[in-house]
């Protein structure tokens, strides 16, 4: 029987991609201060700020520096091996998964290759600058385009769709997040009430490490490979 791994990134998986983790900073990101770059009120506040701020995120993915690394490669690998159902959760709005190989990759936080049109609520690939003058393809109407973010205070994606994968899961699995955010750092109650194996990833332990069976502790680039290589070669289900 195929065992479902359901496995939960987050900004942890990229650090040694070249993208920095949110917490590191003493609540800064990128040098500003999150209420500023990532809720609706900064947002409403200096539209230019946030639209600026995301413009760099974005353009950053284009760095020829920045590039998935073995970590989510050995995803890729589990994704590929027979016998696993892998289904990636991430909190990440880069798209380092996608450029690795992963097929099945859910953003319940947004993306930054996204534009949400605040007139028609459609959504649109963006892999360039956009502001408050860009007209959207959708209505053709300028001012309505914003960052495809979900800021804090704003209701995460596939919400209904990551409960049933956690439902269906026989393993779960948190990598790079420090587990501060909800409701993702909720996901592992959850798991452990369905009575699923759970394993963290971490470069450290995060806070509510107690609550999973396993731990793997170092780099994503080395601790992500070792994990897969435990799980398909049986060591640890
Ligand atoms: N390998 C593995 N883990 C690492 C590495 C690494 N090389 N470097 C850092 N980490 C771990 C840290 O130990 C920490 O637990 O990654 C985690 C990063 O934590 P956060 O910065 O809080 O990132 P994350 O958990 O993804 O944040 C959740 O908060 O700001 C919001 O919406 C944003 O999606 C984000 C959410």
């Amino acid at each position: 029987m195929k065992q479902n791994i359901v496995i939960l990134t987050g900004a942890g998986i990229s650090a040694e991609s070249g993208i920095k983790t949110f917490r590191d900073s003493n609540g800064l990101w990128e040098n500003h201060a999150i209420e500023d770059v990532a809720t609706p009120e900064g947002f409403a506040r200096n539209p230019s700020l946030v639209y600026r701020f995301y413009n760099a995120r974005r353009a950053q993915l284009h760095d020829k520096n920045v590039a998935p690394n073995l970590g989510h490669d050995a995803l890729v690998k589990l994704e590929q091996s027979d016998g696993f159902d892998v289904a990636i959760i991430t909190q990440n709005v880069d798209n380092l998964h996608e450029r690795a190989g992963s097929k099945k990759v859910l953003h319940m936080h947004g993306e930054l290759l996204s534009a949400l049109c605040m007139y028609s609520n459609q959504r649109t690939y963006y892999k360039d600058d956009f502001d408050h003058t860009t007209e959207c393809s959708c209505c053709q109407r300028k001012g309505g385009l914003r960052p495809d973010i979900v800021w804090f205070g704003e209701v995460p994606m596939y919400m209904d769709e990551i409960q049933s994968l956690i439902e269906q899961a026989t393993h779960f699995v948190a990598i790079g997040t420090s587990g501060q955010v909800y409701p993702a750092a909720g996901f592992v109650n959850f798991a452990k009430q369905l009575g699923i194996t759970t394993t963290e990833i971490n470069l450290v332990p995060s806070d509510n490490n107690y609550l999973f069976d396993h731990t793997y502790v170092g780099p994503a680039s080395e601790a992500v490979p070792q994990f897969v290589n435990d799980l398909i070669n049986n060591k640890n289900n």
